[in-house]
């Protein structure tokens, strides 16, 4: 019988989070659109590049902290925003927030907690962001801003890319709905948003940087900027929109070169591994988000889980640094990654 850890990689956390929710919930989480091809993307994305490790540079102790938009990070991966936590476990999104704040990271909470914000940011005292999705109702969203504000939230992040839902068949067959009671007020996305409502935003969060998530090409993210986004978030929302949508990595280059450090750009999907980590801020990143393995941490062990999995990743990037001969993250750049062959 094997006397080592039950979890080395994120992955382990799988079977044990499968095991904790009901199927029709865990089809919700892990699937994406169409045919799952970009869910798929995120992931092959890492393979297609590898790392050119250097040596003898004094970087046996890397030190991987970083910081975004003011926010000191303990190491550059912050937890995405996700719907719905309570599904996974009972204590949610307060877990999520104990966890990312104990990591010394950030969380950026999803919209659908709306309902108890305010229990979310007092969580912890870790930095929080807090995801937007803009209502029909646009009073409904002025006043979930003011409360946002109030509560601590230090920027808002507006994620652009669901002016409609993805087709999720895996929703469609299991029946899937959204539960009542465990978040968000029943509300309407206004699908007729423009490039002019980052100043409506801006003006309802005052004082608080706007950050755009969903941008997947050069062309959009100069619109952003130019609309005056504070930070971008290069993502296809975990391959739960556009199937054939690029990933999120294959779009972050052009995203970078484009935006020419006018403004900060992290990235997102399909994220596992501290190797991940390492290409996406040798393409560009200031940092990363990731989804599902927080979901799978915190299925199978609650605020547990959601640590043990924020651990791994910090740890697995300390040693991918120190193995290429990073000795900080600002030591991080295009000469550490090659086209895999
Ligand atoms: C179950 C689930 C729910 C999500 N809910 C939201 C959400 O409410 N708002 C949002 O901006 N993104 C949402 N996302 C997208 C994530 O923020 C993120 O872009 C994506 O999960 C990253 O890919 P990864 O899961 O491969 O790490 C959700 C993703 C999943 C898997």
């Amino acid at each position: 019988m094997s006397e080592g850890p039950r979890y080395v990689t994120v992955e382990d956390y799988l079977p044990a989070a499968r095991a904790a929710v009901p199927s029709d919930v865990w089809d919700y989480y892990e699937g994406g659109a169409g045919d799952e091809w970009t869910l798929a993307e995120n992931r092959r994305a890492f393979d297609r590049w590898m790392l050119r490790p250097r040596f003898l540079r004094g970087a046996g102790s890397p030190d991987t902290s970083t910081a975004v938009l003011g926010a000191s990070l303990r190491f550059p991966v912050a937890v995405a925003p996700w719907a719905y936590q309570r599904l996974a476990h009972p204590d949610g999104e307060l877990a999520t927030a104990r966890a990312a704040g104990a990591a010394g990271t950030l969380m950026v909470v999803s919209s659908t907690t709306e309902s108890f914000l305010e229990e979310v940011a007092a969580a912890s005292e870790g930095p929080k962001w807090w995801q937007l999705y803009v209502a029909q109702d646009r009073g409904f969203t002025e006043a979930m801003l003011e409360r946002v504000v109030s509560a601590g939230f230090s920027a808002i992040c507006w994620t652009v890319d669901f002016p409609v839902s993805g087709l999720r068949h895996r929703d469609t067959r299991s029946g899937f709905v959204m539960p009542i009671g465990i978040g968000a007020s029943d509300y309407l996305f206004d699908a007729s948003l423009t490039w002019d409502d980052l100043g409506w935003i801006r003006d309802r969060a005052p004082g608080l940087p706007v950050v755009v998530k969903g941008i997947l090409t050069a062309e959009d993210a100069e619109l952003a900027v130019q609309a005056g986004a504070d930070a971008i978030v290069v993502s296809n929302h975990g391959g739960r929109q556009l199937d054939r949508s690029p990933a999120g990595l294959d779009a972050l280059p052009e995203v970078v070169a484009q935006v020419s450090g006018r403004v900060p750009v992290l990235a997102d999907g399909g994220v596992r591994r501290g190797t991940h980590v390492l290409t996406a801020l040798a393409l560009g990143a200031s940092a990363v988000l990731v989804g599902r393995p927080t979901i799978w941490g915190l299925a199978a062990e609650g605020e547990r889980g959601v640590a043990g999995v924020l651990e791994i990743l910090r740890s697995e990037f300390e040693n991918a640094m120190a193995l290429t001969g990073c000795r900080s993250v600002d030591e991080i750049g295009p000469a550490l990654v090659a086209p895999a062959p």
